[in-house]
């Protein structure tokens, strides 16, 4: 009996070595040969948190590929600036003011698009808000609001913006979320619980659309380690190396034209996630 187990568990641990090779390979192929970019011309493209960091960095890249940018957010000045410097380049903006926090402003705000821009093909869940503090001493409000924009806010606007994306068989649904969102980090508490929700939600989302045999509405997850956008300063972070915004912002767009799923820049640390896996 012992051996046929010990058989069983050897027989398991050559399938998973065998699946994890497989997997590798098929990575190591698509890195090398990545595919095609597809056009993002025509679409409309909806952006929470357009009025700063990767939000406007997203919103003028997907302008300059053609897009209509829908930009949403609760700083009404910001996110107006953002419009009109994508309108001084030529392109296509609207700007709605939005607090992510509040499901009822977003299904409003939601209709309002609807109604005056048009069906949402791109939805990028960009906005964010981080604490930054020990467990305990995060303010109960923040903690709930972390959680309100990083995670519900996502269930929200893809209630909203899906079922019509479903219908064509047609669109795009990104994630920010963060490395934070595959790894417990100390300080980090309640932005981490979101991140891991808003993970777990496109990992979901993904494998329902599949299921549904949607195959032409895509999903990608972005999981970015810490970036200069400003929104960790004052944080406590010890020897964090910093991305550049603009650099993770192009390895975005590149990754949703190529309807890649995860994201996780920079890429090395996805080695340490998969050891932990
Ligand atoms: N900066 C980083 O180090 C880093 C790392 C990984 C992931 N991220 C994620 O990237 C996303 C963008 O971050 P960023 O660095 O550009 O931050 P940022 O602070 O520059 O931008 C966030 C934007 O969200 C808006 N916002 C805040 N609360 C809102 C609300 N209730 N409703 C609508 N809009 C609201 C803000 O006004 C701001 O314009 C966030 O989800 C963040 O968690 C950031």
């Amino acid at each position: 009996m012992s051996i046929l187990k010990g058989f069983v568990v050897a027989l398991r641990f050559g399938m998973l070595m065998l699946f994890s090779l497989i997997a590798g390979l098929v990575n190591l192929v698509s890195f090398i040969f990545p595919p095609a970019k597809k056009s993002v011309s025509g679409e409309i493209a909806l952006i929470t948190g357009a009025g700063s960091g990767l939000g406007r960095g997203m919103a003028l890249s997907f302008a300059r590929l053609g897009a209509t940018i829908v930009a949403w957010d609760i700083n009404e000045e910001a996110n107006e600036a953002t419009v009109q410097m994508i309108r001084q380049e030529g392109g296509k903006a609207f700007g709605f003011v939005c607090d992510c926090s509040k499901r009822d402003d977003i299904y409003r705000v939601a209709q309002q698009v609807k109604t005056s821009v048009g069906h949402v093909t791109i939805l990028i869940n960009n906005a964010g808000i981080v604490t930054g503090r020990k467990f305990l001493d995060c303010p109960d409000d923040l903690i709930q609001k972390t959680m309100d924009i990083n995670t519900n806010a996502h269930f929200w606007t893809t209630k909203a913006f899906l079922p019509h994306m479903m219908e064509q068989n047609h669109g795009h649904l990104v994630s920010i979320a963060s490395s934070a969102g595959l790894m417990g980090v100390a300080g980090l508490s309640d932005y981490c619980a979101s991140k891991f929700g808003a993970v777990g939600f496109a990992e979901s989302i993904r494998s329902e659309l599949r299921i549904q045999g949607k195959s032409g509405v895509h999903v990608t997850c972005v999981c970015p380690t810490f970036i200069n956008t400003g929104m960790f300063t004052g944080s406590k972070l010890k020897n964090v190396a910093m991305l550049e915004a603009d650099d993770v912002v192009r390895e975005i767009v590149a990754a949703v034209q190529r309807n890649q799923f995860m994201l996780v820049i920079p890429r090395d640390t996805a080695v340490f996630i998969n050891l932990k896996g």
